[in-house]
């Protein structure tokens, strides 16, 4: 048995008892802090995309997160005037690590940002991943266990859903290149495709219908594929009392591939010169 899986086999044999869990056990909380640990520095992952271009969930990664929860005991830190009591710490090194963090954002312990990723003002919950270069703008927040690719702008307010529980369930992904528009609620395990660009405001969600303009079809619910220009509309619905407009994502362009919108390679420019957007 590998090194990981022997460490899989003891999270989920820990999680079987996790009601009887507590800061006093400190076998199971060794294991547990050596999984946070590895997901810390992007060792290991929540979920990836394999090469089918489907979405694996490493269930027992969750696991371990949940137990961190019981196996952590409530601490009181300072930051200048500032005070906090949690069960979790803060990330560090920031500096070895490549990232650049504007004061007021953090990112807990457990959270990987890659070399290159900008956090503006912004939060970053455990258990969730950043690729390199991508850009985390102000009140952005990215919840635990996103995936979040290489090149990506989450622009300002945009939330990212946290997804632990139950532990198989899918995080949101974003994947490389991707662009969301200020203030869009990305939730519940929602899928955004390389280079797609995402209209200011829009909601997705596994149950939200996404259509192509083009043709009127539905092509999935809570998945926009790669390279689409999709914005937040509107579809009619017939219930018994009437008929009422609920939200849907249209695709009102598709890009080719590799390509940049003309409107977010702008942001790019702002963004190397480090203003926010
Ligand atoms: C999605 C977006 C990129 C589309 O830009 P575009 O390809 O140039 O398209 P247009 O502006 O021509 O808009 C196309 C249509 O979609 C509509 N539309 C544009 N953005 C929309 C949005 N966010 N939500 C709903 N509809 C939108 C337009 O009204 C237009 O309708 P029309 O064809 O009837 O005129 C852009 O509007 C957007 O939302 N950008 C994100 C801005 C942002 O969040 N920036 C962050 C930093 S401030």
């Amino acid at each position: 048995m590998g090194v990981m899986n022997e460490l899989e086999a003891r999270i989920r044999h820990w999680y079987s008892d996790i009601g009887a869990m507590t800061p006093d056990n400190l076998e199971a909380r060794r294991d547990v802090e050596l999984v946070i640990s590895y997901l810390d520095d992007g060792l290991l992952r929540v979920a990836e995309i394999n090469e089918h271009n489907d979405v694996v969930v490493h269930d027992w990664v969750k696991l371990a997160i949940l137990l961190l929860f019981r196996l952590r005991g409530m601490e009181t830190s300072e930051a200048g005037p500032m005070e906090f009591h949690d069960k979790l710490a803060l990330k560090h090194d920031y500096a070895r690590r490549g990232v650049r963090v504007v004061p007021g954002a953090s990112a807990r312990y457990g959270s990987f940002l890659s070399p290159g990723v900008i956090m503006m003002p912004s939060y970053v919950n455990i258990g969730a991943w950043v690729g390199p270069g991508t850009m985390v703008d102000t009140w952005a927040t990215v919840g635990s266990c996103a995936q979040i690719g290489a090149n990506v702008h989450l622009a300002g307010g945009v939330g990212i859903g946290g997804v632990l529980e139950p532990a198989n369930a899918t995080p949101v992904i974003i994947e490389d290149g991707a662009f969301i528009g200020s203030r869009c609620m990305v939730v519940e395990g929602a899928r955004v495709g390389k280079g797609s660009v995402l209209g200011a405001g829009t909601i997705l969600n596994p149950s939200i219908p996404v259509i192509d303009a083009e043709t009127g079809e539905e092509v999935s619910r809570g998945y926009v594929p790669d390279y689409c220009v999709a914005v937040s509309a509107s579809r009619r619905r017939a219930y018994p009392g009437g008929e009422f407009f609920l939200p849907c994502v249209l695709i009102i362009r598709r890009l080719g591939e590799g390509e940049r919108h003309d409107k977010v390679a702008l942001n790019n420019i702002l963004r190397e010169s480090g203003v926010s957007t």
